[in-house]
């Protein structure tokens, strides 16, 4: 079942120059394709959207805070079961807990600078997708 999901290579993985070294894990899986790509500084407006499930949760305020201090790569992937896929590629939101092998267990340490966001599901990456990219069909 081909599938379109939303990934962000948060501020942190711009920063350490992983940009590369994601897109590459991503891209080498069979039959995904990169459907857009842009380098964002993302706006307040657009953060408090994408993470209003987390409105009020104590990590929220610096989570948002942290998310605008750089840009982040802003992409549509597409493929077969691609919104479970690049999950798995991230690993669990802790990286500590993320397995070698999983770009968050690969890379990361730290809870809030975890590199990557993936939709988590159908209704996730559709609401996700138009709040990126609204002009997208
Ligand atoms: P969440 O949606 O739970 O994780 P995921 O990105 O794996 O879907 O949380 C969103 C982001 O919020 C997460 O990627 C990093 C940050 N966060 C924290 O900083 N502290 C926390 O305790 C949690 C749960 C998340
Ligand atoms: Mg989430």
């Amino acid at each position: 079942m081909s599938q379109r999901t939303l990934v962000l290579f948060k501020p942190d993985a711009v920063r350490r120059g992983l940009i590369g070294e994601l897109l590459g894990r991503i891209e080498s899986k069979a039959g995904w394709k990169v459907a857009a790509l842009e380098l964002r500084t993302l706006e307040k407006e657009t953060l408090e959207q994408h993470y209003a499930e987390h409105v009020g949760k104590p990590f929220y305020e610096p989570l948002v805070e942290f998310m605008q201090s750089g840009p982040s790569v802003v992409l549509v992937v597409e493929g077969e079961r691609v919104i479970e896929g690049v999950r798995a590629l991230a690993g669990p939101t802790d990286p500590i807990a993320a397995a070698p092998g999983s770009i968050r267990g690969d890379f990361g340490t730290i809870v809030r600078e975890n590199l990557i966001h993936a939709s988590d599901s159908e209704e996730s990456a559709e609401r996700e997708l138009k709040i990126f990219f609204p002009d997208f069909s």
